[in-house]
């Protein structure tokens, strides 16, 4: 595994290689959504189940109509607001769309990144197609189930031990916005009475979505389409996390030798036992979005024992924060 630049992270995934690239929201495990042996070799390298989709990333709106049909009006309108930007639509899925890609479905998860150096990978390689026509499939660049990656070192720490040797990093820094993005499924409006669903919360806010669309947005139930993140357990740390909602209890006799991380959006209290090591967030929705895997990733790092998430607020705009934080804890449930 090693860092490249843009002419030859493009190269390699026109040779069927495997990138992963930086986008505004995670950094993603790129592929030629074309090239069916280059996305198995992404499923591998993530420990993916097949049965799993995964998001093509476009430069701009110009070819859905190649990976989508039956295109609704609804489509255009969030395209229209939204791309380039967090947003992923899914739609009904063109021929053109190899069934890897879509898990089996009968759907396609498009998104138009706007993260600069994605924009320009994009292009790049759109250039080398002999189609001039392409898309990148990018599912987030971690082990299924795991935190999702903010900058290059997460991936770099994530893939270091693989034994596929021919995976290149492409590093842009910091994700901006930190959680991925906004998923509507859009493949069923057609019918004018079945509504737009929310799959997966994000920076993109539901209320954003309703009033670009003028309609409502239903969520998600056991019956919508299978996405991964939508298992009760996903978004994982290695250390054991738990969400505090009563009062925090510092009683350390229950914690002596231990290393308890406390994720908070309050300043720490004036006396802490040294058992607790304080990680003081924000009551910005935004900000703490985007500090969230890298502290989460950060502590994973440091030797800790325990997590302690507390004090989320419960207002609509803290929904993608939450959604991430409680299938975190999940899995030590
Ligand atoms: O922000 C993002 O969306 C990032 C960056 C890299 O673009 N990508 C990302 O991909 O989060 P991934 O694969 O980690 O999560 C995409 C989610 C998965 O839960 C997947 O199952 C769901 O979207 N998904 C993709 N296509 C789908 C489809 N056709 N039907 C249902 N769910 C789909
Ligand atoms: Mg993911």
């Amino acid at each position: 595994m090693r860092y490249c630049n843009i002419g030859e992270a493009a190269n390699s995934l026109a040779r069927g290689g495997v990138v992963a690239f930086p986008t505004e929201t995670v950094y993603g495990l790129g592929a030629d959504a074309d090239n069916c042996h280059a996305i198995g070799k992404v499923y591998n390298i993530k420990n993916r189940p097949l049965n799993h989709p995964v998001i093509i990333h476009l430069l701009d709106g110009a070819d859905i109509p190649y990976w989508a049909e039956s295109i609704p009006r609804e489509a255009y309108l969030l395209i229209d607001n939204f791309w380039p930007g967090p947003l992923t639509v899914l739609l009904k899925k063109s021929k053109n769309v190899m069934s890897l890609v879509s898990g089996g479905q009968d759907t396609i998860g498009l998104r138009c990144p706007s993260h600069t150096v994605a924009q320009d990978l994009l292009r790049e390689f759109i250039r080398l197609k002999p189609s001039k026509c392409g898309g990148l499939i990018a599912p987030s660049a971690n082990k299924f189930g795991k935190v999702s990656p903010t900058n290059s070192r997460h991936v770099f720490d994530e893939f270091s031990q693989e034994s596929y040797s021919g995976m290149m990093i492409l590093d842009g820094g910091e994700s901006s916005i930190g959680i991925e993005s906004t998923i509507v499924d859009l493949s069923n409006v057609v019918d004018k009475y079945a509504r737009p669903i929310l799959l997966r919360p994000g920076h993109i806010k539901t209320s954003q979505i309703e009033e670009v669309l003028g309609r409502e947005v239903s969520f998600a139930t056991e019956h919508s389409p299978v996405v991964p993140g939508s298992l009760k357990a996903h978004y994982s740390t290695n250390t054991p996390l738990e969400i505090i909602k009563r009062e925090l209890n510092f009683d350390c006799l229950s914690y002596v030798n231990k290393r308890i991380a406390i994720l908070s959006c309050d300043a720490p209290p004036a006396f802490l036992p040294k058992c607790f090591i304080w990680f003081e967030m924000t009551y910005d929705h935004d900000l703490y979005a985007s500090k969230l895997y890298s502290t989460l990733r950060y502590i994973d790092r440091s030797g800790f024992d325990r997590i302690f998430i507390c004090n989320l607020p419960n207002s609509s705009a803290w929904d993608a924060i939450r959604d991430r934080i409680y299938r975190a804890a999940a899995s030590f449930i």
